[in-house]
């Protein structure tokens, strides 16, 4: 589709038959899925939507130089701050109009995106297929504030967790928390996978320049062995401490590697007993946590209403708040509650999350089919920022059963990927800007450097960014190309024809309390989008079936080679070749 000129909107897509999915038998969700009697919502088939559908054949055509040209105040309009969060949000490279945005708001309202914000802020149990509330917020709350879940205040609990994690943080801090051999603890090893890995190793990447030094912070996810003996392989067990987090502590991978370690421990320091002063673990499973060998006085607790991709900031986070200290941890949380404040109280036209997630919706489900999202962030530290969102937006919002379990009529959660600007500019960007796929961008950036690095050095990196926005949006025509001392028959390959959309986010510096800020905004912008597509954002059955099989398909490999197996032939044949070099080596 040539996204320069005209990309016609794609044809409406035919309501499906509202036949329910089948539910699968290999996951936990309730047979019958929650039905709400008389609220029969369909999104595709709101007044709302097939306005946005029709407007999108209006839109569809014109460029961004011709809109910008048309209003020469557009990039001092389309934009919003996050009031008391420092973020700032340039939304005018996207190809809207002010109708647009009018449509996109009416779209928003019909599906109750406040009420429903309102319900999740209440402790209302909107996770209904697993029948929980949604309380990441309650994670960030001050500890005035009351929400209840099922008739308990639970903000004095979260407090009382986060007064034992400053404790334990302060001792590792201080040198007064001793390993077993009576040594100072150097190396804190996170054991997790998912929402237990993802968050603290952005965070910890993210504020590295705030964080304590001398101490050396390694993460372990993957059940490949190699992770752990890469990250254990030049450590001391007598000066390393192990934070065992899972929610459910079940997870296959991160009990094998825990098991892996206590092994490495009691082994190197050939006293079981290790155990209590090298492993603390944060869970919500008391039970599992006592049978592993941790005394439950070292154990961190979260709770059945925080999805483990909203956990950064509960005590999955120990690490970090290790790291940066609880005083930085606490600035974190206040950023969180500043953007949770913002999105509960801004009128919609300046609501961060809001906006980004109706144009994300937008992007994805009439103008252009877009497919993906790109997140670009100009600042290394924030590296590891795509990844975390990756669970964050397509765990949330990669589901096609709506929350009436019938299949949905629309694309929903985009695929979410990035890299650090300007690494990326010099690898995929030219498909960004050339190639025949629309991708929308994040670019997020920062005023200050945070580190040692000189302005002028900052100033570059903060041109590229700007440049970049700017090139997506305007490109560059056959005639800037000649001007420019392009020979004319080499003009159509120079040519860039721009249009293609971006937000840009801009805060003063990369601080504690911008990062929470940060996370925050993208977890409510998944938020809006979910509530508008009318799909349960919080449960993630999906990655059920490749657990369930992965421990068939091990017990396979490990019985003889002979033995029957009920596999097709495929998995069958690789299970077979496998084996058979497997024993070779
Ligand atoms: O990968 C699926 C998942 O269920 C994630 O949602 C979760 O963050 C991760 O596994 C880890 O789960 P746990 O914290 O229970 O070990």
């Amino acid at each position: 589709m040539p996204i320069g000129s005209t990309p016609l909107p794609r044809p409406p897509a035919a309501p499906p038959a509202r036949t329910p999915a089948a539910p699968s038998s290999r996951t936990t969700a309730p047979a019958a899925p929650p039905s709400r009697p008389g609220k029969s919502v369909r999104p595709a088939a709101r007044p709302e939507w097939l306005a946005l559908k029709t407007h999108a054949v209006k839109v569809g055509p014109m460029h961004l130089r011709d809109m910008f040209k048309a209003d020469d105040r557009r990039g001092s309009k389309m934009c919003a701050e996050a009031m008391g969060t420092g973020i700032y949000l340039d939304y005018s490279k996207n190809r809207v109009t002010d109708e647009t945005l009018q449509l996109l708001f009416k779209l928003a309202a019909a599906s109750e995106v406040t009420q429903k914000r309102d319900a999740m802020f209440a402790g209302h149990k909107i996770n209904t297929t697993e029948n929980r509330a949604v309380l990441h917020v309650a994670l960030r709350a001050p500890k005035t504030a009351t929400i209840n879940v099922d008739g308990r205040n639970v903000v004095p609990d979260v407090h009382a967790v986060l007064d034992q994690m400053m404790a334990f943080a302060g001792k590792i801090r201080s040198g007064e928390w001793r390993g077993n051999s009576g040594r100072r603890i150097r190396n804190v090893i996170n054991i997790g996978i998912g929402g237990s890995d993802l968050g603290p190793v952005m965070a910890c990447e993210a504020l590295k320049a705030y964080s304590q030094r001398e101490l050396t912070f390694r993460f372990i996810s993957n059940v490949d062995g190699a992770d752990f003996h890469e990250a254990t392989r030049d450590l001391d067990p007598g000066e390393t401490v192990f934070i065992i987090c899972s929610k459910t502590f079940t997870t296959l991978e991160t009990l094998t590697n825990a098991n892996a370690a206590k092994q490495w421990v009691v082994t190197t320091m050939r006293d079981p007993k290790a155990v209590a002063k090298h492993f603390v673990a944060v869970s919500t499973n008391e039970e599992e946590v006592k049978k592993f060998g941790i005394d439950p006085a070292n154990m961190f607790r979260f709770w059945d209403w925080v999805g483990g991709r909203y956990s950064m900031d509960s005590a999955i986070g120990l690490s970090t708040m290790i790291a940066i200290g609880p005083e930085n941890f606490r600035a974190m949380l206040a950023g969180f509650h500043a953007m949770d404040n913002h999105f509960r109280t801004a009128p919609a036209e300046r609501n961060l999350p809001m906006l980004m997630g109706m144009l994300a919706i937008w992007n994805n489900n009439f103008l252009f089919g877009a497919e993906t999202v790109a997140v670009l962030p100009y600042s290394n530290y924030l590296k590891r920022f795509p990844a975390y969102l990756q669970q964050l937006t397509m765990e949330s919002n990669g589901k096609h059963i709506d929350l009436e379990g019938m299949p949905v009529a629309f694309e929903t959660g985009p695929i979410y990927w990035g890299e650090p600007g300007t690494n990326g500019q010099h690898s995929f960007y030219q498909l960004i800007h050339q190639g025949t796929r629309l991708i929308p961008c994040d670019l997020i950036g920062f005023c200050q450097p945070v580190d040692g690095s000189s302005a002028e050095q900052h100033d570059l990196l903060m041109a590229n960014l700007f440049a970049q926005g700017e090139a997506l949006a305007f490109g560059r025509t056959p005639e800037q190309a000649i001007a420019d001392g392009v020979p004319a028959a080499l003009a159509p390959f120079h040519v860039c024809q721009g249009n293609r959309p971006s937000n840009t986010l801009l805060a003063e510096k990369l601080t504690p309390q911008t990062l929470g800020a940060l996370v925050a905004l993208y977890e409510h912008m998944v938020f809006v989008q979910g509530v508008v597509w009318n799909i349960d954002s919080f449960d993630q059955f999906g990655v059920e079936l490749g657990k369930h099989l992965a421990k068939g398909t091990a017990a396979e490999i490990a019985a003889p080679r002979a033995a029957k197996t009920t596999r097709d032939s495929s998995t069958s044949a690789l299970i077979k070749r496998y084996q058979r070099f497997r024993k070779a080596t």
